[in-house]
């Protein structure tokens, strides 16, 4: 069983999601208590993908946060770097073009998207700021980034609640529903350490996207940033 650090060497990550993939959208289903679904169609508002649009979703996994994009019309690629994950992609939607590629060297031409997005994605990328620089060389000027992951609750008492959920009830849930249980501490320990809204969107304009913004979810449990590659 693999279970990454948060130094979050690529391969023990790679080696995470393979372990887990056959079992991946069930366990967050099921873990969000439902709210995935929920985030998932805020993030297809957000992106607002256009029929002939190119949509680039980074750290697709099993390619399940790409579908809203292909049936809005888009052209949208997959992209990951876990084999598991992309081969559990390709099982479950044969159509759709998964494509291998690390977020911090993308295999992609400069400016060739219209919109780059990452769901529950960039946290895992060891190095955040490469992979930020990475977006915006291959999207075109204008073009808009959609990040969506895990954040901090803004209300103090929530913030609480929540963060007991995360640490005590989290990983007792994931052993009875996943494969992989240790991928669940991992996953609690790096929501934790991630910046909050504010020091992320500080990253983005500093990676060279302009106006960053964000919407919190579920109260910020999940945040929306978004931004614009310079015209
Ligand atoms: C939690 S999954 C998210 C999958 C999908 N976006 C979703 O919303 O269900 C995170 C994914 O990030 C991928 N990942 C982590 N680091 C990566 C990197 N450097 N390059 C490409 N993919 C990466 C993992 O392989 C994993 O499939």
């Amino acid at each position: 069983m693999t279970r990454a650090t948060l130094e979050k060497e690529p391969h023990e990550v790679a080696a995470m999601f393979d372990d887990v993939a056959a079992k991946y959208d069930l366990t967050n289903d099921v873990l969000s208590l439902g709210q995935a679904r929920l985030w998932r169609r805020a993030v297809a508002r957000a992106v607002d993908a256009r029929p002939g649009q190119r949509v680039l979703d980074l750290a697709a996994g099993t390619g399940t946060s790409s579908l809203p994009f292909a049936a809005a019309g888009a052209y949208v690629v997959p992209c990951d770097f876990s084999l598991g994950m992309l081969r559990e992609g390709r099982r479950r939607h044969p159509r759709l073009p998964l494509t291998a590629g690390d977020a911090t060297r993308l295999p992609f031409a400069d400016g060739v998207f219209d919109a780059v997005t990452i769901s529950f994605g960039l946290r895992n990328v060891q190095e955040t700021d490469a992979a930020l620089r990475e977006m915006r060389r291959v999207t075109r000027p204008g073009g808009r980034l959609v990040i969506c992951e895990f954040s901090h609750p803004t209300w103090a008492p929530f913030r609480t609640v929540y963060t007991e959920y995360l640490m005590r009830a989290l990983p007792p849930l994931a052993e009875r529903v996943s494969s992989s249980p240790d991928a669940y501490v991992y996953l609690a320990e790096s929501i934790r350490a991630w910046p909050d809204q504010p020091a992320l969107a500080a990253r983005l304009a500093a990676a060279g996207w302009t106006r960053p913004a964000w919407r919190n979810l579920t109260g910020g449990i999940v945040a929306l940033h978004r931004a614009h590659a310079p015209s």
